[in-house]
């Protein structure tokens, strides 16, 4: 079976990166690994072999990696345009520093660090004897969210009587912080961050993180059944704050949110502004299932690009991650970036998210979009990541006693292995299908189209619309390429792309021209500047906007927040793949 999986590949623009020295090897194996070079670019492949086959026998890659391969390894190196890389190994806790933010300098309150262990111990599964059914969060039964209010009021009890409990609700808020904004570097790679987001890290990490978050709050009211709700935003019904986060009483409530987006409100996935709530709902729905389904054409599109130790610990987030993931934590976080929660606290940014109890609940949701990914969905793209270096990936928790355990993202594949399920409910996005344009578009109507090889670099301050080849005609199963996206990422980012849209309706997202999207929550980070890639299938947009026969097409980029701090380098449209079963 061959893999379309892509692997870790090009790491290095300048000063950032470790790479191995090209001249012939004369000094010790160490300094393949200890000093960053400039301007030097190589590839890391992600899915290489193991060990890897010299003339002189076989050689471990880790130890290779590790500049112990002797001149063997490195003769192996030396004239291969690509080298291997391990999974990410999990952080060590005594070199962890504070969140950076190099961007502008402020002190951030953002001393994150978890506490020390003794030892650290690897993470064996308890045997499954109950199922914990997680609720929805707006269908919760008033004894779940008694039990569940209690829990949270001993977890924020802790932080008075033992702010060094690993258990507590700052600590516990604490780990995303840490994960999220630079203060774990990579193991081996102290110049670059261990970050969990923006990569094929994001589901299993936030993963492992709810399910030890779980157990905790169980453990602290003696109650083994007890389920982490969800935030249910991808139904109508689940398309407010849940009620129980918004009563100001309950230590479920959390003042540093949007005052806007609470009460009835409906939220808005999408940015788009709106102020029709059946807009609203309708744009949720679409963007929904553009990120489930229909702009999906490889495994990585949903899951995540390739991360590996010493690569780029940002190359692109999967299409739920960068949609509907962001979405919510934008629409709650607060607005005003004068005031002191000028970082769009809480929700809004990643060091801060943790403090507010509804991102479990909204993670949750993020969760189990996963699980339907893997058990409802189907479609033609394989479900799970293969590679080794992601399957080995590692991360580090406090449990439920206060152990500190390793854990592996290829463990937490199943939901019900780790002793969880989610109450099943309608999906009212599956098959959420933009109607068929009644009339073809005349492209020629869409003012101000450039060929993509005069604009770019194109920065996003504005609308841009960029004349892209097809790469054939006919029933053809293809794909967008938007390539070297640069971003700030101390800001939220969020632009929508649509295909021959003569109309212009920005506010409606439910028409046949959406192709996707692309969004970013804020973070700190050792550099301010972000590069990601993604792509957006085209295969049934073209069907329903009748563009089979036609060379070209017109690429509309909408721009929702911060657009000026958005720079695309390259727009192409390419064959999907070809994909094995
Ligand atoms: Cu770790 Cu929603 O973020």
């Amino acid at each position: 079976m061959a893999s379309l999986q892509a692997s870790c590949t090009i790491l290095s623009t300048n000063t950032r990166s470790h790479s191995f020295s090209t001249q012939p090897l004369s000094a010790k194996p160490s300094y393949l690994f200890t000093r960053p070079r400039r301007s030097h670019r190589f590839q890391v492949s992600c899915d290489a072999k193991k060990n890897v086959e010299t003339s002189q026998g076989k050689i471990d890659r880790r130890n290779m990696l590790l500049g112990l391969g002797g001149m063997y390894g490195a003769a192996n190196i030396v004239g291969n345009p690509s080298a291997y890389a391990d999974p990410v190994q999990a952080p060590d806790f005594t070199k962890c520093g504070d969140a950076h933010d190099v961007a502008s300098g402020d002190a951030l309150d953002a001393k994150c660090c978890p506490p020390l262990p003794d030892k650290i111990t690897d993470y064996k599964l308890p045997p499954v004897q109950i199922m914990r059914i997680r609720p929805a969060a707006h269908r919760a039964s008033s004894e779940q969210v008694a039990k569940y209010e209690e829990a949270i009021r001993r977890m924020r009890e802790l932080d008075t009587t033992d702010p060094q409990d690993p258990r507590g609700f700052t600590q516990q808020a604490n780990i995303h912080c840490a994960y999220c904004n630079g203060a774990h570097d990579q193991v081996g790679f102290n110049n670059l961050d261990f970050q969990v987001h923006n990569s094929w890290l994001f589901f299993p990490f936030h993963r492992w993180y709810l399910y030890f978050y779980e157990r905790i709050l169980g453990s602290l009211i003696g109650d083994p059944t007890f389920a982490l709700p969800f935030w249910n935003w991808d139904n109508p019904k689940g398309m407010t704050l849940p009620p129980i986060f918004d009563n100001t009483n309950s230590p479920l409530y959390d003042e540093k949110r949007d005052p806007n987006n609470r009460g009835s409100a409906v939220i808005d996935l999408t940015f788009s502004g709106s102020t029709d709530n059946l807009q609203l709902v309708a744009n949720n729905l679409t963007s929904i299932y553009s990120e489930m389904v229909r702009s999906v054409s490889t495994t990585n599109d949903f899951m995540g690009k390739p991360y590996c130790a010493g690569t780029n610990p940002s190359p692109g987030g999967g299409s739920s991650e960068n949609g509907s993931h962001t979405g919510v934590h934008w629409w709650v976080g607060t607005k005003d970036t004068t005031g002191p929660n000028k970082y769009n606290e809480d929700m809004g940014n990643f060091y801060s998210a943790g403090r507010d109890p509804v991102f479990y609940c909204h993670h949750s949701n993020v969760d189990r979009m996963w699980t339907i990914w893997r058990d409802v969905l189907k479609t033609d793209v394989p479900k799970d990541i293969t590679s080794e270096n992601y399957l080995n990936a590692e991360f580090l928790f406090y449990d439920e006693n206060k152990q500190l355990v390793r854990v592996k993202a290829g463990d937490c594949l199943d939901q019900r292995r780790l002793g969880y399920d989610y109450d099943r409910i309608d999906l009212p996005w599956l098959n959420y299908r933009p109607p068929k344009k009644a009339t073809k578009a005349k492209v020629s109507n869409i003012s101000d189209a450039k060929t993509a090889a005069s604009v770019l670099p194109i920065n996003l301050k504005k609308t841009v619309r960029v004349i892209v080849p097809k790469s054939a005609k006919g029933k053809v199963d293809e794909q967008l390429m938007l390539e070297n996206i640069e971003t700030d990422t101390t800001k939220f980012i969020k632009f929508d792309v649509f295909i021959n849209d003569e109309d212009d309706k920005i506010e409606e997202l439910d028409r046949a021209e959406y192709a996707g999207s692309f969004a970013q929550v804020p973070h700190k980070s050792k550099t301010k500047k972000g590069t990601a890639n993604i792509s957006l299938r085209l295969t049934s947009l073209y069907e329903e906007i009748d563009v089979s026969e036609d060379d070209t097409v017109v690429v509309t980029i909408v721009p929702r927040s911060n657009g000026e701090d958005v720079t695309i380098g390259g727009i192409k449209i390419v064959p999907v793949p070809a994909r094995s079963s």
